[in-house]
C-alpha cells in the first residue's frame, strides 16, 4: 500500500528533473508533498519565497501534489504528514553514495518511513539546478531545461550581472 510520499529538496530553482520525478511519483502515490528545505549550507539564489511561488506554479496543474517549507530532519516531517515515503531521483552513479548514506541515515532515524529512488529520464541526467543557474548567470540557453517561468525567473537573476 503506498499512500503518502514526500519529495524533498532546495529547490534553487526546480527543473525539469524534479518536475518528472515529481509527475511520476504522483502517478505511483496518493499524494505528493513537495518539500522546500531551505537551510542546506548551500547559498542560494532565490529567496525561499520565490522558490516556492515557483514551484506552485508548476504543480498546479498536478491535483495530488502540493508544496510545503520544513526545516528540521526530514523523517520528524515525513511523520507529521503521515507519509510513508520519502521520493528521490537518481540521476547517475555519482548520485548514489550520497542518497545512499542519507536513505540509511533516515532509516536509522525511523523504521517506519521508506526512501523510494526513482531513475532519472535520460535527457535529464546531466541536468542539475547549479548547472542550470550557471548557464543562466553565463546567458547560455536554458530552454527545454526548466519549465517557462523558471527560465523568465533566471533570465531576470542574472540580467544585471556581467558575463
Ligand atoms: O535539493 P538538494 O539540496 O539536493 O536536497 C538535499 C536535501 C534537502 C534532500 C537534504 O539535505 C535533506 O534531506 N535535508 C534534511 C535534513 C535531514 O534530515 N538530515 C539528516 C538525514 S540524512
Amino acid at each position: 500500500m503506498m499512500k503518502k510520499a514526500i519529495y524533498p529538496g532546495s529547490f534553487d530553482p526546480i527543473t525539469n528533473g524534479h518536475i518528472d520525478i515529481i509527475e511520476r511519483a504522483a502517478r505511483l502515490c496518493d499524494e505528493v508533498v513537495v518539500t522546500l528545505l531551505p537551510n542546506t549550507s548551500k547559498s542560494p539564489v532565490f529567496t525561499v519565497e520565490e522558490r516556492m511561488d515557483l514551484i506552485r506554479d508548476v504543480i498546479k496543474k498536478y491535483p495530488n501534489v502540493t508544496v510545503k517549507i520544513f526545516s528540521g530532519l526530514l523523517v520528524d516531517f515525513a511523520a507529521q504528514e503521515n507519509a510513508q515515503v520519502i521520493v528521490k531521483g537518481l540521476r547517475a552513479v555519482s548520485d548514489f553514495e550520497y542518497e545512499f548514506q542519507m536513505a540509511l541515515m533516515n532509516r536509522k532515524l525511523n523504521q517506519n518511513i521508506e526512501t523510494m529512488f526513482l531513475m532519472t529520464q535520460s535527457q535529464n541526467s546531466y541536468l542539475s539546478s547549479s548547472l542550470v543557474k550557471e548557464v543562466a548567470r553565463l546567458k547560455g540557453c536554458i530552454k527545454g531545461l526548466v519549465p517557462e517561468v523558471v527560465e523568465k525567473a533566471l533570465i531576470k537573476k542574472y540580467q544585471h550581472e556581467k558575463s
